[in-house]
C-alpha cells in the first residue's frame, strides 16, 4: 500500500462530478421579487445568476447525479464503495441521513453512511474525515458529497439573504494515491458565533409550531457583514496553517478552490495571500453561494476547464456558518 513519511496510507481524490439544476434564476428575475437591483447584487456580491432545484427535487436527487458522475470518473463502482459522506444543512429530512438515501439509490450496499453539518465548509470537513478513514486503512475508498438546495430555506421576502443563494451538488471518490494526494489540513471553529448565521427553528431548540412559521424562523438569518469581517481572515489564517503544515508558501500554489459566499471575500483573501486572482478559482458569478456544493462544483468544474493538472498544488479553503472553517492543500 501507499505510505508517506509517517507511515499512514497517502490519500487523494481520484475523480469529480457535479450535478446543477436546470432553472436559472437571474438577478433581473429577483428585481420582480423583492426590492434590489442587478447592480447592487453585481457590484457587492459579484452574482449574476443561480440555479434553482426543481420542485421534486429533494437534495439526495441532485447528490446521485453528482455521485454517478464521479464515480464514473474514478472508475469505481457504487457496489464497491465502503463509506459515504454528505455535506449538506439543507438535508431530505431530519432524519434519516441523506447519505442513506444516497446509498439506496446508487446500490452501494457495503457504504457506511452518515452527514455531516458543517455549513458552507462541509464538502471540505468531509474530505478531511474521509481521508483520516482511508490513511487508517479502515476504508479503501469514500465519497463525499457537497450538496445543498438552499432555496428551501431562503426568505423570498428578505433581500438581505435571497439574492446570494443557489442550488446544486459537487462529489469526490477518495482513495489511495501512490504519490501527492492531500499533504495537509486544517479545521477550525468559533462557537461564539453561531448566532451570525442560522436557520433557527425546526429543531429541539424551536420545534416548528404554527408561531415559528408565522415568524418566518424556518428560514436561513444571517448577519452578513459581521460574517464577512471574519470570512477573510479565517480563510487566509488557515490557508497559512495548511502551507506551513505542508511545508509550503503562498507562491507555492497553482490554484486556490475557495468556498463562494461574495466575491469580494474571494479578492480579499487573494490580496492577503498575495495571490494574483488567476491562481483563484471563482463560480459565484454562475451559481452564487451553494454553502457545501461551492468548493465541490468549483473543484470539479476547475479540473473540467483543465485549470488543474498533473502535479499542481491546490488549496481548499472554506468557511461558513457556526463559525467553522476548513483548509486543506492536495498534490494534484
Ligand atoms: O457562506 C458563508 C457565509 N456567508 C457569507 O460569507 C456572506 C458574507 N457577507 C456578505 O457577503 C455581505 O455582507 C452581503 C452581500 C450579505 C451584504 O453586503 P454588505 O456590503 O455587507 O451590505 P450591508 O449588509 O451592509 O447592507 C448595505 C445596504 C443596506 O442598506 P442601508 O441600511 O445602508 O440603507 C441594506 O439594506 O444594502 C442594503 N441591501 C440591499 N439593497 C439592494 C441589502 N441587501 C440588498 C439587496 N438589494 N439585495
Amino acid at each position: 500500500m501507499f505510505k508517506d513519511k509517517n507511515d499512514v496510507r497517502r490519500v487523494g481524490i481520484i475523480g469529480v462530478g457535479e450535478y446543477l439544476p436546470k432553472k436559472v434564476l437571474t438577478n433581473a428575475d429577483l428585481e420582480k421579487i423583492v426590492e434590489t437591483s442587478d447592480e447592487w447584487i453585481t457590484t457587492r456580491t459579484g452574482i449574476k445568476e443561480r440555479r434553482i432545484a426543481a420542485k421534486e427535487e429533494a437534495v439526495s436527487d441532485l447528490a446521485v447525479k453528482a455521485a454517478q458522475a464521479a464515480l464514473a470518473d474514478a472508475g469505481v463502482l457504487a457496489a464497491d464503495l465502503e463509506l459515504i459522506i454528505i455535506a449538506t444543512i439543507t438535508p431530505d429530512m431530519q432524519f434519516p441521513s441523506t447519505a442513506c438515501f444516497i446509498q439506496k439509490s446508487l446500490g452501494a450496499k457495503k457504504a457506511a453512511c452518515f452527514d455531516i453539518s458543517a455549513a458552507c465548509a462541509g464538502f471540505v470537513h468531509a474530505i478531511v474525515i474521509a481521508q483520516q478513514f482511508i490513511s487508517t486503512g479502515l476504508y479503501k475508498n469514500a465519497l463525499v458529497v457537497g450538496v445543498e438546495v438552499l432555496s428551501s430555506i431562503t426568505d423570498w421576502q428578505d433581500r438581505n439573504t435571497c439574492v446570494l443563494f443557489g442550488d446544486g451538488a459537487g462529489a469526490a471518490v477518495l482513495a489511495p494515491v501512490k504519490s501527492g494526494g492531500i499533504l495537509s489540513s486544517y479545521l477550525g471553529s468559533d462557537g461564539t458565533q453561531a448566532e451570525l448565521l442560522m436557520l433557527p427553528a425546526g429543531g429541539s431548540r424551536y420545534p416548528t409550531t404554527h408561531e415559528t412559521v408565522d415568524k418566518r424562523m424556518h428560514y436561513l438569518k444571517m448577519q452578513g457583514n459581521e460574517v464577512f469581517k471574519l470570512a477573510v481572515n479565517v480563510m487566509a489564517d488557515a490557508a497559512q496553517i495548511v502551507l506551513k503544515k505542508a511545508g509550503l508558501e503562498c507562491s507555492d500554489i497553482d490554484l486556490v478552490i475557495p468556498h463562494q459566499a461574495n466575491i469580494r471575500i474571494l479578492l480579499a483573501l487573494a490580496k492577503k495571500l498575495n495571490l494574483p486572482e488567476d491562481k483563484v478559482y471563482f463560480n459565484i458569478e454562475k451559481y452564487g453561494n451553494m454553502s457545501s456544493a461551492s468548493t465541490a462544483t468549483a473543484l470539479c468544474q476547475a479540473i473540467r476547464e483543465g485549470r488543474i493538472k498533473k502535479g499542481d498544488i491546490v488549496l481548499l479553503d472554506a468557511f461558513g456558518a457556526g463559525l467553522v472553517w476548513a483548509a486543506c492543500v492536495i498534490e494534484w
